[in-house]
């Protein structure tokens, strides 16, 4: 038995869900009329709203206790200070650094980073600047007009999802590409539709060795000197971004055009680093910036603010309770905005890489759940897929709705109906429809005796399902910002109670050790021998098909 599921505020916790677990967010709202005011908070301009969750004031309170006992305070203050929390890997965690505004010294290893942290974002701001003006030529003399950032996890879901959810931002001449996959499908037909002439490519990789990168970037590569016919003209057309400068002149490009980060930025929190590149180029450095601003504003509001008000504490602690206690498997993110829709797939590595461990601090393994399997797309379109399986469905699935007020360019009726249905789901979530509602809906229909029995039970909705809502006024770089940043604190929350490290993933290098062995099967003729039975015969129907 470890000693988290030992521990007074757990075994609290454990007693108080016996108690709790039938309780119902109907009865909760009738009988507290300030539960609205009680279970609301804003911060950073978001107004987060988790009155419909199946907590009570005692809840959040023994929720709170939990947090204490594991040290949060102290694991936040050791974070921003620069402290090597990611003991796997021996490494600071500063993605807040990154968009530190107050000017004070982070140190690392007994040097301040933050002049070459302000040193790299002028270097970013220069750079776009001249991408944006039309200062910055290619090999033929003409402006730059389209963008391919060729990178994976991290190093394109991060960019991607930014410069999708804050488009009307973009600059009107430039496109944005990004390609991730080595399937080739995704880089040969985003070349297909390119003028060499006047695009630019940004190679971001943390390390430079990810295979699926280096293979887009070669081949990206080759398609610009067969088509400019000047390695030299290189220059004008790649730059790379990453921690690993032997790799990029390795791989040829000029070192003068890489712009650099550092080994305390994890890959999933590497968007407020160089990694951002593609984000001040298409949206401009001002509004890079202000992305920058509202994560510095959730960062200072975490540090500073009181477990009892503060968001991605009680988001985190939220989420604790559902998969801890009442045995949660999933998390869905559902945003009203259809900008937002690579936010689930972000958020997807942002949490599922992090706390996706079995293994605790200490080196023990867990005898708890951890992080949930996290998933979604814009929610409208998710009521009219898997919604079912959540208002009738035998499992619990906690729910993130998120949504702006403002839509600007967008004609009525569009968003009345939007927020309508936005709202009309976290109701009904939470009140369901019970048996005499089902009744006299069938009454009303006419619908009586035997039929009515019969549809009845199919018809009644249980109610009772979580979840926390999001509004902002409007999708801005500081909103968005704000956003991330929460998601970010909330996932460091969550490592914390459960005593694991958020910041290292080797749970992804297995399968690259094995695909680097198998790559040398599939090329040597003849049987496959050295592995399972499945996997043997698996190769082996692919090599004896696949055409040669
Ligand atoms: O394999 C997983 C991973 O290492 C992620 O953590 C990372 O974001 C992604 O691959 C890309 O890595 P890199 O930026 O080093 O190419």
């Amino acid at each position: 038995m470890s000693t988290l599921t030992q521990s007074p505020a757990w075994k609290a916790l454990e007693d108080h869900y016996q108690a709790i677990k039938g309780a119902s967010m109907r009865d909760m709202f009738a009988n507290d009329p300030h539960r609205f005011e009680k279970f609301s908070i804003e911060s950073g301009g978001l107004f987060f709203d988790f009155s419909k969750n199946r907590v009570t004031e005692e809840t959040m309170r023994l929720l709170f206790e939990l947090a204490r006992q594991s040290g949060l305070q102290e694991r936040i203050n050791n974070m921003f200070s620069g402290e090597k929390i990611n003991i796997t890997e021996k490494r600071a965690v500063l993605h807040s650094a990154l968009r530190n505004l107050d000017k004070n010294p982070i140190m690392v290893d007994g040097e301040d980073v933050m002049p070459k942290v302000n040193a790299v974002k002028e270097k970013i701001g220069e750079f776009s600047d001249k991408v944006r003006s039309g200062e910055w030529l290619g090999y033929t003399g003409k402006a730059i007009t389209d963008i391919v950032n060729i990178g994976i996890g991290g190093s394109d879901l991060g960019p991607l999802m930014v410069c999708q959810a804050l488009k009307q931002y973009g600059h009107a001449r430039i496109t944005m590409h990004f390609v991730s996959t080595v399937d080739g499908d995704q880089i040969v037909s985003t070349l297909k539709d390119l003028n060499p002439e006047t695009t630019l490519f940004i190679v971001a990789s943390k390390t430079f060795t990810t295979q699926e990168t280096i293979t887009n970037a070669k081949t990206a590569r080759k398609w610009f000197v067969a088509h400019s016919g000047d390695e030299k003209a290189i220059a004008k057309h790649f730059v790379a971004v990453s921690t690993n400068a032997k790799a990029v002149a390795e791989f040829g490009i000029d070192t003068e055009n890489m712009f650099e980060f550092w080994d305390w930025v994890g890959g999933r929190y590497s968007l407020w680093s160089a990694i951002g590149l593609p984000i001040a180029i298409y949206l401009g450095k001002h509004n890079y910036q202000d992305l920058l601003h509202g994560a510095y504003t959730m960062d200072q509001h975490f540090q500073g603010k009181p477990f009892e008000q503060n968001l991605p504490v009680i988001m985190g602690l939220l989420g604790v309770w559902y998969i801890n206690f009442f045995g949660a498997k999933t998390h869905l993110v559902s945003p009203y905005n259809q900008c937002l829709y690579r936010f689930p797939a972000y958020l997807q590595q942002l949490d599922m890489e992090s706390n996706g461990k079995t293994v605790d601090l200490n080196g023990n393994r867990v005898d708890y759940a951890t992080g949930p399997v996290v998933w979604g797309d814009t929610g409208i379109n998710g009521q009219h897929a898997y919604y079912q399986l959540l208002h009738q469905g035998s499992q619990l699935v906690p729910i993130d709705f998120i949504a702006t007020i403002e839509h600007p360019e967008i004609p009525e009726p569009h968003n009345t109906i939007l927020m309508a249905n936005f709202f009309a789901q976290t109701e009904a979530f939470m009140r369901g429809k019970n048996e005499a509602e089902v009744r006299a809906e069938l009454d009303k229909m006419g619908i009586s005796g035997e039929a009515q029995e019969a549809l009845v039970p199919h018809k009644i909705f249980e109610g009772n399902r979580p979840t926390n809502t999001i509004l902002m006024q409007r999708l801005t770089p500081r909103r968005l910002g704000a956003l991330i940043a929460l998601y970010e604190h909330k996932i460091f929350v969550q490592g914390t109670v459960w005593n694991i490290n958020s910041y290292d993933q080797w749970g992804v290098e297995l399968g690259k050790q094995l695909a680097r062995a198998i790559e040398g099967d599939l090329t040597t003729p003849g049987l496959t021998t050295g592995h399972d039975a499945s996997t043997n015969g698996l190769i082996n129907y692919y090599k004896r098909n696949a055409p040669r």
